[in-house]
C-alpha cells in the first residue's frame, strides 16, 4: 500500500452495493475500491435464490411492497419499501447492461427471463442465474469495474476505522476516508477520500453456524458505531431455514427456490410439519420456517429435519439447481432421489448503520449500503432476495448523492496523523485470538440466536463486556493483523445485537424471546436505535 492514497471516492467494499456505487461514481471522479480478501470473495459471490424485481406483467409494485411488508412484521419504512421496490426493474436493467446473464426460459413461445418463487412472494418475481445467482453478478460487475480507468481495485486491503474530522458546534465531524492495513505488506496507510461508502455486507461470522464467507465480520457496522453514527435494528439477525447438514459442508446454503419449486420439509420418520406452523406451510416467511424448524428439534431431540424435492423430475432439478445438485452430490446426498438433512444457521443482518433513502448516514460526507446499512426496507424479518435488491439500488443512489456534493467540499483535508503502533509489540499467542473469537460465536449461537430469554441475554451480556475488556487492551499493546481487526469489530457486533435485543421486550419477526412472547403494541413500531 502506498501511504497517504488520494482518491474522490472511497468504496470500502467489493461486493454487489459497493460495486454499482463504482460503476456509477466513476462517471465523476476516480474511484478507490478496497476488498479485505480477493475481489469476488464476498456475501454476495454466494447468493443463490436471485433478485427480487417486479417483471412480469401479471405481477405489480403494490403486491411486492404488501409481500415485503407483511414479512417486516410492523416494522418496515413504507417510503423506503415503495422507493426501493420501484427501482428494482431499472436497476435490473442495468444490472443486465454490464453485463449479468440471468436465466432465460422459453414460454408461450417467447424466449424470456425466468422468474423463480420463493418464501413470502405472492408472485413468481425473482431474477436468477440458475442457483448462481451471485456468482454471475459479481462475475459481470469486476469485469466491468476492471475495464474502467477511473476505478481502481486493492485486494486484501482491510479498513480499520474512519478518518473523521473534529466535530465543530455540535454537529459529527466529517469523514474524510480510512485507516487501512495491507495483508501483504502487513502496512497501515491512510486513504483520504471526498466521499466514503461502507459497504463491507453482514457480520454471520458472529454465530457459529452461518451461511456466510468468513469476510463477514461487521466491520462496517462497528467502524460507523465508533464513529458515532447511528445503527439501528440489530437484533433482527435472519436465520436461514435451511443449511446442508454436513460436518464438511461448512453451513452450505440450500437455496428458498427449492421451496420456491415444490421442496417439503419432513421430520426423520417422514412426516411433514411445516402446514401445523403456517397456512403457506414451506413458503411462509423465513422467520417461522426457522423457527418451525428450531421447535421440531427440540421437540424431537433431532440434529436435523429434511428436505425433499425428489418428487419433482430429475433433469428438471439438475438443470434448475446444478450447483446444489453437484454439491449435495459430493457429499453423498443425491437431490433428485431422496431428501437431504438440513438445519437452520446465520444468514442476514436486517438492522445496521441507519441511513436515509440517498444511502446518507448522519456522519457528513459517509454513506452506506447494502447489508451493512439499514434503509427501513427490511423491517423485523426481511424478504427473500430483497437484499440483492436493495444493495443494488442504494449502492446507485448513493454514488449519485456523492457525486452532486463532491464540488462542496473542502479543497484541503485536516491533518490526519499517520498510524501510530505505539509500544505495541507482536502477539505471540494466537491461542488469545481465536479462544476469544469461538466464545463470542458460540454464546451468541447458544443464548442469541433464534429463541431468546431475558436470562439467557443478560448472561450473554455480561461475557460479552469482559471479552470487550480483554480484545480491547489486547488491541492497543499488540500489532495489529486483519485477525485482531476483525475480532475487535466481531465483539462490538455482539454486543450491539445484544443491547439491541435486551432493548425489545416483545417478540415481533426475527426476534423471538420467550419471556416477551407475543407482539408488543403501537409503542413498539419503532427501530431500536444504538449510538454510541
Ligand atoms: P458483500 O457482498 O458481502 O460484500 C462485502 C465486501 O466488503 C467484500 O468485498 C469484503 O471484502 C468487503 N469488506 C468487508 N469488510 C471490509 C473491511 N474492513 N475492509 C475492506 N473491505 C471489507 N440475497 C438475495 O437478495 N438473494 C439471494 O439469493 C441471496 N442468497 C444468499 C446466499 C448466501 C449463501 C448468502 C451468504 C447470502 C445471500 N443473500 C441473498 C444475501 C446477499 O447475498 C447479501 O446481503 C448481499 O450480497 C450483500 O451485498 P453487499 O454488497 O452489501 O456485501
Ligand atoms: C436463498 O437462495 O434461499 C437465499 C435467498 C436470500 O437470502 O434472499
Amino acid at each position: 500500500m502506498r501511504p497517504n492514497l488520494t482518491t474522490d471516492f472511497l468504496v470500502i467494499g467489493g461486493g454487489i452495493a459497493g460495486l454499482m456505487y463504482a460503476l456509477k461514481a466513476c462517471e465523476s471522479g476516480s474511484v478507490t475500491v478496497l476488498t479485505k480478501a480477493g475481489s469476488t470473495e464476498a456475501n454476495t459471490n454466494y447468493a443463490q435464490g436471485g433478485i427480487a424485481s417486479v417483471w412480469s406483467v401479471d405481477d405489480s409494485f403494490e403486491s411486492h411492497v404488501q409481500d415485503t411488508l407483511i414479512a417486516g412484521a410492523g416494522l418496515c419504512d413504507r417510503a423506503a419499501v415503495e422507493s426501493i421496490v420501484r427501482d428494482g426493474p431499472d436497476v435490473v436493467r442495468d444490472l443486465i447492461r454490464f453485463g449479468t446473464r440471468f436465466s432465460r426460459i422459453e414460454h408461450g413461445g417467447e424466449d424470456e427471463y425466468d422468474l423463480g418463487r420463493e418464501g413470502g412472494h405472492s408472485h413468481r418475481r425473482v431474477l436468477h442465474a440458475q442457483d448462481l445467482t451471485g456468482q454471475e453478478i459479481m462475475r459481470a460487475l469486476t469485469e466491468a469495474a476492471r475495464r474502467h480507468p477511473n476505478i481502481r481495485t486493492l485486494e486484501n486491503h482491510v479498513a480499520i476505522d474512519l478518518l473523521i474530522e473534529d466535530s465543530t458546534g455540535g454537529s459529527p465531524g466529517a469523514c474524510w476516508g480510512a485507516y487501512a492495513y495491507d495483508r501483504e505488506s502487513q502496512e497501515i496507510g491512510r486513504i483520504l477520500a471526498r466521499a466514503t461508502i461502507l459497504a463491507t455486507g453482514g457480520a454471520g461470522k458472529v454465530y457459529l453456524y452461518t451461511t456466510n464467507p468468513d469476510i463477514a465480520s461487521g466491520d462496517g457496522l462497528a467502524m460507523a458505531y465508533r464513529a458515532g453514527a447511528k445503527v439501528g435494528n440489530l437484533e433482527f439477525y435472519q436465520f436461514h431455514p435451511t443449511c446442508l447438514f454436513h460436518p464438511a459442508a461448512k453451513s452450505f446454503l440450500i437455496s428458498e427456490a427449492l421451496r420456491g419449486e415444490g421442496a417439503i420439509l419432513k421430520l426423520p420418520d417422514g412426516t411433514r410439519f411445516m402446514k401445523r406452523y403456517a397456512d403457506a406451510a414451506e413458503l411462509a416467511p423465513r422467520d417461522i420456517v426457522a423457527r418451525a424448524i428450531d421447535s421440531e428439534m427440540k421437540r424431537h431431540g433431532l440434529d436435523c429435519v429434511f428436505l425433499d424435492l425428489s418428487h419433482r423430475d430429475a433433469a428438471f432439478i439438475r438443470s434448475r439447481f446444478p450447483n446444489i445438485y453437484s454439491r449435495c452430490l459430493g457429499y453423498g446426498f443425491d437431490i433428485t432421489t431422496g431428501p437431504i438433512p438440513v438445519v437452520p444457521a446465520a444468514h442476514y443482518m436486517c438492522g445496521g448503520v441507519m441511513t436515509d433513502l440517498n444511502a446518507a448516514t448522519e456522519i457528513p460526507r459517509l454513506y452506506a449500503a447494502g447489508e451493512v446499512a439499514m434503509t427501513g426496507l427490511h423491517g423485523a424479518n426481511r424478504l427473500a432476495s430483497n437484499s440483492l435488491l436493495e444493495a443494488a439500488v442504494m449502492g446507485r443512489r448513493a454514488a449519485s448523492a456523492s457525486a452532486k456534493m463532491l464540488g462542496a467540499v473542502a479543497a484541503n483535508p485536516p491533518e490526519f496523523p499517520e498510524w501510530d503502533p505505539g509500544r505495541a509489540i507482536r502477539g505471540e499467542e494466537r491461542v488469545l485470538i481465536t479462544q476469544s473469537w469461538d466464545e463470542i460465536r458460540r454464546l451468541m449461537w447458544n443464548y442469541v440466536g433464534i429463541v431468546r430469554s431475558d436470562r439467557r441475554l443478560a448472561r450473554a451480556l455480561r461475557r460479552i463486556e469482559l471479552l470487550k475488556e480483554e480484545i480491547h487492551s489486547y488491541y492497543w499493546d499488540h500489532i495489529i493483523d486483519s485477525d485482531l481487526i476483525e475480532l475487535r469489530n466481531l465483539v462490538t457486533v455482539a454486543e450491539l445485537v445484544v443491547r439491541s435485543a435486551m432493548a425489545r421486550e416483545e417478540s415481533r419477526g426475527l426476534h423471538y424471546n420467550i419471556d416477551h412472547p407475543e407482539i408488543g403494541g403501537p409503542e413498539w413500531l419503532r427501530p431500536t436505535v444504538l449510538r454510541r
